[in-house]
């Protein structure tokens, strides 16, 4: 049994409307000079690159782009950045874009401090030592991997997605810049922004830390539901239900975009140390057979597998309805749970989420190995509420297809 919790986040964060004009003082403040800036041509044309190379060379900084990120990386695409990186010779990383550039930031400034290729991180704990030093500036509202311990990357050979997860990882500068996300498109803002959600709910929902089933002698970055990952989970459902919609409707909604930036944030803040559950176990093997976006995974996913988790955790489902803006009143904590369901479905369908596991793509035949490679994923799945057999991921699988 475990009686004690803890709590990691980036070294520092910087948040606002703006915060990218900062990168310059801040970055000079790490004593940065040679910087490796991992992003994606999509930011370049969008003009996203030039807000944070600007004030970076204006502090007198060199920075070298990487500018061949792609949407879920694979293993070789963070060995190709990575031997380009070397050539540079760069003292920092910065990983501009969504999740996908900056877990590739993130592998990249691991695999440069200890050698090695990308895969030989794979798995919890394995990066042995603090890694070159690392800031991450986030231009989708989801992942919140500018403050968490986890890069996903794609292993294309066996068809799933992988992890590699310590707490070295985590960046020691967040700027999160809400005015970043305006030219994310309506998509990548519905799939990210229930990206965001569904950690949120999966870490509001997860094992109790106390009996978190952690074997002996093994250390985890995921601990289990604690009082801390609790509060930054419920806020970040409720600032979901607020402006989830609204961002995905109005892009230039300036409001929305802030709120979602800091539910974003604040999700990855929970789910990182409180870790994610069967949502994000069943997604990997899907998302690395078709390709979908792990958002519009998750999401498609999402109401199902709380259908699974409801029996364990009704006093919990019913507050993520009343979070997501549900009236509730007068109804039976049974009643109110099956409100967070609906509520969750109603948003998917608002943002345009599709319902069925067909519609991405998935094969009936298929379905088996998802569930047998789900069942795998041990380090993920110990943090669901519910045990479930290979069986009972199947089901889900079945009733999502
Ligand atoms: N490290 C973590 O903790 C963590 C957590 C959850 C998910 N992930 C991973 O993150 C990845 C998904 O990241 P994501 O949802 O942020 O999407 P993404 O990074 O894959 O980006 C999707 C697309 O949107 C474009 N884009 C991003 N921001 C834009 C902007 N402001 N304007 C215009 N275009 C923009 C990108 O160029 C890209 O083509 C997946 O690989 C997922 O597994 C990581
Ligand atoms: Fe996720």
């Amino acid at each position: 049994m475990r009686t004690t919790w803890t709590f990691h986040s980036a070294g520092q964060m910087v948040f606002g409307r703006g915060a990218a004009a900062q990168l310059g003082e801040l970055a000079a403040r790490m004593k940065l000079r040679r910087v490796w800036l991992v992003t994606d041509r999509t930011l370049v044309a969008a003009g996203v690159v030039d807000k944070v190379r600007g004030p970076l060379e204006a502090a007198g900084i060199d920075v070298a782009l990487f500018e061949g990120g792609q949407p879920e990386p694979s293993l070789e695409l963070a060995d190709e950045c990575r031997a380009a990186a070397r050539q540079f010779v760069p003292d920092g990383l910065l990983g501009l874009g969504g999740g996908s550039n900056m877990d590739l930031a993130k592998i990249v400034a691991a695999s440069l401090a200890h050698g090695g290729a990308s895969r030989d991180y794979l798995g919890e704990d394995r990066v042995p030592g603090p890694v070159l030093p690392l800031v991450c500036v986030p231009t989708t509202s989801g992942t919140g991997s500018e403050v968490t311990a986890a890069s996903v990357l794609t292993d294309t050979a066996n068809q799933i997605k992988v992890g590699v997860l310590s707490n070295y990882l985590r960046p020691r500068l967040a700027v999160v810049d809400p005015l970043l996300t305006i030219s994310c498109p309506a998509k990548v803002t519905a799939d990210s922004g229930i990206d965001a959600l569904t950690h949120a709910i999966e870490a509001y929902t997860a094992v109790d830390n106390e009996t978190f089933p952690l074997p002996a002698g093994e250390r985890t970055v995921y601990q289990g539901r604690h009082p801390l990952g609790d509060c930054l989970a419920e806020k970040a459902i409720e600032l979901i239900g607020r402006h989830l919609v609204r961002a995905v409707r109005q892009p230039s909604d300036l409001e929305a975009r802030e709120g979602m930036a800091l539910a974003a944030t604040v999700a990855g803040l929970a789910f990182s140390n409180v870790g994610v559950a069967l949502v994000h176990a069943m997604e990997y093997p899907v998302g690395g057979a078709v390709h979908c976006s792990h958002g519009a995974g998750n999401g498609l996913l999402l109401p199902y597998v709380m259908r699974y988790n409801l029996p364990g955790r009704t006093r919990q489902f019913a507050r993520i309805a009343q979070l997501l803006g549900e009236d509730v009143a007068g109804l039976d904590e049974p009643a109110a749970a099956e409100r967070a369901i609906a509520a969750v479905e109603r948003l998917k369908s608002a943002i345009g989420i599709p319902a069925r596991l067909r519609e991405l793509g998935v094969g009936e035949d298929q379905l088996r190995g998802f569930a047998e490679k789900t069942f795998g994923i041990k380090r993920i799945l110990r943090v669901n509420p519910r045990v479930p057999t290979a069986d009972d991921i199947d089901a889900i699988f079945r009733a999502a297809w």
